[in-house]
């Protein structure tokens, strides 16, 4: 009998382009099913990957199937094995089935075959689009976790945060937007050593605490101080020591004290997130303190921890270092809490996914993490999915790790004033210029809108995990790969259907003809969306949609110059592909974090 075919047969519905499956999944499905055809069962018997693609230059075609090389190779010496790729390419070719989807088949080279979208159905699907808006694939409603920002109290938040909080924020917005239930947590840095000796201090500097709780606004300068202290003076090392343990074990005064810490952090976190729009539900290390005895005696239970010098830690076969659970004083340790929050999101927040971002030192973490997860069992790898996201450092021109000019860890809300001030001096010259009727008074509001959406999209447009060099003339610079070039792009579109006074709502979407090639390029490329989206979800490269938007921006820029919209025979057809643009370039801006404008 024939071996079963790698993928679920396409059913005629879809590939009218009355659904929202995602375009890579439609070309996948027929090439499938060429190859079953002609070559029946190849795939699956030398497990052979389905290698379909966007090609390269569209001269050649939207998308190309790269599989005859491979099934030459594997069939070779058999029986009637074909003579050569481009054989194979052939007969793969002629075994296409009938559709309304791809036309124009060719081999090129070795045996690549390259196909065309028939323009019917691009203008089809592209109709649903206006019709019925920009949606992601459907998929299984799922419930995520996604433990991101994280900052440490009492420590200012810097741009190694950032990109926990950008990045972390963008994939929120790109999970919940596919319907998914998320959890936003904001793991916050609030139980550690650090307290005994900034308890301590306060309780030094403020002596008079209990009656008048301290005010304090910089705390970065308390916890410089108490640490200079701890490393310097014996005995207030000794005393903090004592303090953590005091606390650890819930007294009262030590908790009325680092209560107070922790809301004076939470206050400037808070303003950092305002800002950003980002919003996070805070369960921090201290959530997890009452839960860590039942999991110790879980692990003991089932007898996968050691004893080491008088600390209990957990081997595992993957790496040398032992999971820490116990020091030998009897505290707790970052992976004692870290595994309780791995049970807890588990087994009571019943979370199927947990995506952690921090920055890449803490990838070993996080792999013993997982590793001690499995063996314990609460971590189900056929049923949970987790990943640690380890991002690079942010650096300056020099390569090194951005600092002040005084050698200080960047503060968040000075580059985000920065990037402000910055945009509004360039938008000022543009108002000068005659180059935007943009209103005067609406200048600092798009500054504000612009320049935060700048310094996010520069960092959502590198790879997650590599480090990046900062700079404030490449995140705000008109053209290039920068949300500044994007937001032009956005507003020109936006100008044009005000332009031409069309009320769009009036307009039937099958005046909609796509005839220029700048037209069915672009269209192309607006049908990519719900494939991007299917990428990120398998890989988490985030920057996937920086780079999908890019793409549009370019091919709207080569449409706007070469196709005139107001006033030629075309226009409706054209201010329906605008609409059409604008619409999935919103989704990507909003899934980003960003506001785009209507006009700058
Ligand atoms: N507070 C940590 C830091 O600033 C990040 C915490 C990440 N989350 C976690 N579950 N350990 O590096």
């Amino acid at each position: 009998g024939l071996a079963p075919r790698t993928t679920q047969p396409l059913s005629k519905d879809t590939a009218a382009g009355k659904t929202f499956d995602h375009l890579q999944g439609i070309i996948e499905n027929l090439f499938d099913e060429a190859i079953h055809k002609a070559f029946p069962g190849v795939l699956a018997q030398y497990n052979i990957a389905l290698d379909v693609a966007r090609t390269r230059t569209q001269k050649f075609g939207d998308y190309q199937c790269n599989n005859a090389m491979n099934i030459f190779t594997a069939l070779k010496g058999t029986s009637g094995a074909p003579s050569s790729p481009r054989d194979v390419a052939t007969a793969i070719l002629a075994a296409m089935p009938e559709n309304n989807v791809i036309e124009n088949l060719s081999v090129a080279g070795p045996g690549f075959i390259n196909a065309f979208l028939k323009k019917e159905f691009i203008g089809t699907r592209l109709e649903t689009l206006l019709q019925k808006g920009v949606h992601a694939a459907p998929s299984k409603k799922m419930k995520i976790v996604i433990d991101f920002s994280s900052p440490n109290i009492a420590k200012d938040m810097h741009v190694g945060h950032l990109r926990s909080t950008i990045i972390g924020d963008a994939m929120c917005r790109i999970l919940e937007f596919q319907g998914h239930e998320v959890m936003r947590i904001n793991h916050v840095g609030d139980w550690g050593t650090q307290f005994g000796m900034l308890i301590c201090h306060l309780m030094d500097v403020f002596p008079n605490w209990q009656e008048v709780m301290p005010d304090i606004t910089d705390l970065t300068q308390l916890y410089k101080n108490a640490k200079q202290r701890f490393d310097e003076d014996e005995a207030f090392h000794k005393r903090s020591k004592d303090q953590v343990v005091l606390l650890q074990s819930g007294d009262e005064q030590s908790r009325k004290v680092w209560n107070t810490l922790c809301d004076i952090s939470r206050k400037e976190f808070q303003k950092v997130y305002d800002r950003l729009g980002v919003s996070l539900y805070e369960m921090g290390e201290s959530f997890y303190n009452p839960i860590i005895p039942k999991v110790i005696k879980m692990l003991e239970d089932q007898k996968i921890t050691e004893d080491s010098n008088g600390a209990k830690v957990i081997f595992t076969s993957k790496y040398k270092q032992p999971f820490m659970l116990v020091k030998s004083d009897g505290s707790y340790l970052y992976d004692t809490t870290d595994i309780a929050a791995l049970w807890y999101r588990l087994n009571e927040m019943k979370a199927d996914w947990i995506i952690i971002y921090t920055d890449y030192t803490q990838q070993d973490h996080f792999g013993l993490l997982f590793e001690v997860g499995k063996m314990s069992k609460i971590l189900d790898p056929s049923k949970h999915r987790v990943n640690h996201i380890g991002f690079g450092t942010v650096n300056d021109e020099s390569g090194k790790r951005f600092k002040t000019r005084s050698g200080e860890t960047v503060r968040l809300v000075d580059l985000l004033d920065e990037a402000k001030a910055r945009m509004k001096e360039q938008l000022t010259s543009r108002i000068a210029s005659g180059q935007t009727s943009l209103p005067a008074s609406e200048v600092d509001a798009a500054a504000e809108r612009i320049g935060y959406g700048a310094v996010k999209y520069f960092d959502l447009s590198q790879s997650p995990t590599t480090s990046y060099e900062f700079s404030y003339d490449k995140m705000l610079s008109t053209t290039g790969n920068t949300a500044v070039y994007l937001l032009f792009a956005y507003a020109r579109l936006s100008s044009i259907i005000r332009k031409s006074g069309v009320d769009m709502k009036t307009l039937d979407t099958k005046v909609l003809k796509l005839a220029d090639p700048h037209e069915v390029a672009l269209a192309v490329e607006l049908l990519q969306f719900q494939d991007i989206i299917c990428f990120i979800n398998k890989d988490l490269a985030s920057n996937r949609l920086c780079a999908y938007l890019y793409n549009i921006a370019e091919k709207v820029q080569l449409f706007v110059t070469k196709c005139r919209v107001i006033g030629v025979p075309e226009q409706n057809s054209r201010l329906l592909l605008c609409q059409a643009t604008l619409k999935v370039m919103q989704t990507c801006f909003q899934m980003l974090g960003i506001d785009p404008l209507d006009q700058i």
